[in-house]
């Protein structure tokens, strides 16, 4: 058959509530423009995030009423750990309260002074967890991966020419290679199985750890399946497991491709930084057997990591997403392609090129989606990127102006989707009549998620 269909049926369902453009257009003033500040009970589709939204199945809800709660050696936390290690074959599982807390552990326990990481392109919270330890992170995505109308079957490689310059220039100081997959910053692209494999090679032979940022290894498998010579017999769980037979270790935020709403894992083969990482979670997270998490979400993370490599439902998953860049791609929509396997990525920056990056492009695209159809995307552009000149003080541009529309797992139905595709296309349309924005409040970090605007 020619339609893919969502492969679950629906037992439970949460009412979207219904608001009219003036509702809409009065939620947004009263939250200064600025998206983060609205209740979700006033978006009608929210693709702010694919992060700790996802259903979950009747499977995981029975694992809910079987998690085991003792403090130690709970029976839910061996059911983890065995999921755990059958796809990623760490020695070591240390489970955290999310991915952020794993990585924080992580970097705490790697740091020497000046240290260096290199990347394809770290995703926001790991950074900053490598430069709240006084370290340097650096990203080195392909060329390809930073042009967004440029195809590529795995934009979210990393450099690997570059890898080795860099390496040999900070001789001694690189202490980790990481590679996330997807590479969610640089818009969901994938990494090849090529490139994972060659990665460690450079970085072996400087004695360098390598380390996946695993958030979403399943959607990277699948694109290693369709798009990678030669690996198409292969199953999703194989891919998988050898994607992780390359890492010295792994940080995983349970919440995308563990299709649960929290929890996350540290995943190590060396024995001393293991017990390192484990002193210091029963300081910050918990007893080694359930760092942060109730037993129940331990069973609701394994059993997602049993559904997430059913090919039924990653045809579905990224065929979803795909339909939805189709649909725009049809319209003339500007974004990165090809689509990556959680969102679609808008090109904000060519979508509205006469709002230059000073005024905020992808902050305008983002209300304006939200005021024609309640739908609220996230901006990935010059409000959480933009910098300033430490001289001048006039602002720097990021690379790219982009709106992420993230795609929840399992939430939305294809009549969703479209319903998505056409508020994108209506804005599209008036393309031409709107203005840009003046920042009125930010706050010294992370700024985007509090700011505060108004309409030129
Ligand atoms: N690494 C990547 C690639 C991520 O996308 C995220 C979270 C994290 C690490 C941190 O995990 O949230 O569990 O602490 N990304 C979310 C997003 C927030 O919207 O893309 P966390």
């Amino acid at each position: 058959m020619k339609t893919i269909i969502e492969p679950f049926k629906i037992k439970m369902v949460e009412p979207i509530k219904m608001t009219t453009p003036e509702e809409r257009a009065l939620r947004l003033r009263e939250a200064g423009f600025n998206l983060f500040l609205i209740r979700a009970e006033d978006v009608l589709i929210d693709l702010l995030t694919d992060s700790g939204t996802s259903s979950m199945s009747a499977e995981q809800w029975a694992g809910m009423m079987r998690g085991d709660e003792s403090y130690a050696g709970s029976r839910s936390f061996f059911e983890f750990e065995a999921e755990v290690k059958r796809i990623t074959g760490m020695k070591h599982v240390i489970p955290t309260h999310q991915g952020r807390a794993a990585e924080k552990i992580l970097f705490t326990v790697l740091h020497r002074p000046g240290a260096v990481y290199i990347g394809n392109t770290h995703f926001d919270t790991t950074r900053a967890n490598i430069e709240f330890t006084g370290d340097t992170a650096i990203d080195l995505p392909i060329p390809e991966g930073t042009v967004p109308s440029l195809y590529h079957p795995f934009k979210g490689n990393i450099d690997l020419v570059e890898l080795e310059r860099r390496i040999t220039a900070n001789a001694g100081r690189v202490r980790g290679v990481i590679l996330t997959v997807t590479n969610n910053t640089g818009g969901g692209q994938p990494v090849s199985l090529a490139n994972i494999r060659e990665a460690p090679r450079i970085a072996r032979a400087h004695g360098v750890l390598f380390i996946l940022d695993a958030c979403r290894f399943a959607e990277n498998a699948y694109f290693i399946q369709r798009r990678e010579e030669g690996r198409s017999e292969r199953s999703l769980l194989e891919i998988a497991q050898e994607m992780f037979s390359y890492a010295d270790g792994c940080t995983m935020s349970a919440k995308k491709d563990g299709l649960a709403n929290i929890g996350g894992f540290l995943g190590l083969r060396d024995d001393r930084l293991a017990m390192e990482a484990r002193n210091l979670l029963i300081l910050t997270e918990g007893f080694p057997t359930y760092g942060g998490l109730a037993g129940r979400d331990l069973e609701a993370i394994a059993q997602g990591l049993r559904e997430v490599l059913d090919p039924a439902y990653m045809l579905y998953r990224v065929r979803s997403v795909e339909y939805l860049a189709e649909k725009l791609l049809g319209g003339g929509v500007p974004m990165i392609i090809p689509p990556g396997g959680h969102a679609v990525y808008l090109d904000a920056g060519a979508f509205l090129s006469r709002i230059p990056s000073e005024q905020f492009p992808g902050q305008v695209l983002a209300n304006e989606l939200y005021l024609e159809g309640g739908v609220r995307g996230v901006e990935i552009g010059s409000v959480m990127f933009g910098k300033k000149d430490p001289e001048t003080g006039r602002p720097i541009a990021p690379r790219m102006e982009l709106v992420r529309l993230a795609i929840p797992r399992r939430v939305y139905t294809q009549s969703h989707v479209e319903y998505v595709a056409e508020v994108v296309l209506a804005v599209h349309a008036r393309r031409e009549k709107l203005h840009g924005l003046r920042m009125t409040f930010e706050a010294p970090f992370l700024r985007h998620f509090t700011a505060r605007f108004e309409p030129l």
